[in-house]
């Protein structure tokens, strides 16, 4: 799988390069009549928007597009509704787009369609509209049952006889990903929690009752402050074994709270994350995160920058899901990269040896 992911690392880049040194037919020339595209993130104070809107800009612009990069305040949605109306009246012909919530793109993305200007739903499904033409993400459902099977194997569901106590965090209810997170990770935990194995001593199951307000370090610090006040969680109180988080900013503010309640890497309890956020490498390295999964910002870029250059050259879009992918309207064609799993065993390799950080960052 490692190496199949590089390969794949390997040909997209390429692909990319090919892109950038050799234009073909209707790739835009550098200069006045360049083809524009317009990148809308949801925020900058998540360290992977960041990340993705920055490879987006300098991978398009290495391809020859002018770039509108905007970012919405702190997930602010009218803000985001505005920054996309702008960009369809400034004359952009494709649009990608994180969208902060769902379901509140349909209406501005009436103007896109009438002005056909083509919409890449960028790592996020975009819902009850027409108007997108594309999906470009990771496998989500494999995310989460990657953190699933993670903790399964990790307390040996299968044969230990437990009971163990774990509580569950997801993300923000307004983002259709938690669906796919929560819903891949439950499938797996859910067999043990109803056969008691796992217990869930808050009650708290649904997702809707364990979703974080836009994914946020506080919400989530403050919800498993909570949990240790109500349920007397410590290392010398009542035993916690696990913590399913669909995300590292998540993951981090329950690690926040578990390290205030006294836990220390010699006792802490088994926390999962998404997308090796810089915070959580450390913590992962330092013995308070137990996984992450790794989903590389720049093959997603590099596999939007493709469906880009094939909407504006006419050819054919690269997409490898036809099936699952409904936004309540019509199944949107998607491509899905493959989410890698990581921990402190391979964090140096996947992380380090392939330029996503180096190791100043993380220390
Ligand atoms: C992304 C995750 C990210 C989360 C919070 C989700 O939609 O897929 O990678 O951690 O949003 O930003």
């Amino acid at each position: 799988m490692k190496k199949a992911f590089s390969l794949l690392l390997a040909a997209l880049l390429i692909v990319g390069l090919a892109a950038c040194a050799s234009p073909t037919g209707d790739t835009p020339a550098a200069g006045g009549d360049a083809v524009k595209i317009g990148v809308s993130m949801p925020t900058q104070s998540l360290q992977r928007w960041n990340q993705d809107g920055a490879n987006m800009k300098e991978q398009l612009e290495a391809a020859g597009y002018e770039v509108d990069l905007q970012y919405a305040g702190d997930n602010d949605i009218p803000t985001q509704i505005n920054q996309i109306e702008n960009m369809i009246s400034n004359g952009c012909s494709v649009l990608v787009i994180a969208a902060i919530d769902d379901s509140s793109l349909t209406q501005v993305l009436e103007g896109a369609k009438e002005n056909d200007v083509k919409v890449i739903a960028y790592d996020r499904l975009i819902k009850n509209t027409d108007a997108v033409s594309y999906y470009a993400t990771f496998d989500n459902w494999l995310v989460g049952t990657t953190q699933g099977n993670f903790l399964k194997d990790r307390l040996d569901l299968e044969n230990a006889e437990g009971p163990f106590n774990i509580e569950l965090f997801t993300g923000d209810p307004g983002d259709n990903n938690i669906n796919y997170f929560f819903g891949g990770a439950m499938e797996v935990l859910t067999p043990y929690i109803e056969e008691g194995k796992l217990v869930v001593l808050s009650g708290e199951i649904e997702q809707a009752v364990v979703a974080t307000p836009q994914w946020n370090t506080e919400e989530s610090q403050k919800r498993m402050e909570n949990l240790i006040a109500a349920y007397g969680y410590g290392p010398d109180g009542t035993q916690l074994d696990a913590v399913l988080s669909s995300n590292d900013s998540v993951a981090n503010g329950i690690t926040n709270a578990l390290v205030a309640a006294g836990y220390t890497a010699e006792n802490f309890p088994l926390i999962t994350g998404q997308d090796c956020d810089i915070t959580s490498t450390k913590n992962m390295i330092a013995g308070i995160q137990a996984m992450s999964v790794f989903k590389d910002t720049r093959i997603l870029a590099a596999t939007t920058l493709e469906m880009i250059e094939a909407i504006v050259n006419g050819t054919e879009v690269p997409i490898n899901n036809t099936t699952d992918y409904d936004n309540g309207i019509f199944v949107v064609p998607t491509f899905l990269c493959e989410p890698v799993f990581a921990d402190i065993n391979n964090y140096e390799e996947l992380l380090i040896e392939s330029g996503y950080y180096t190791l100043d960052q993380l220390q």
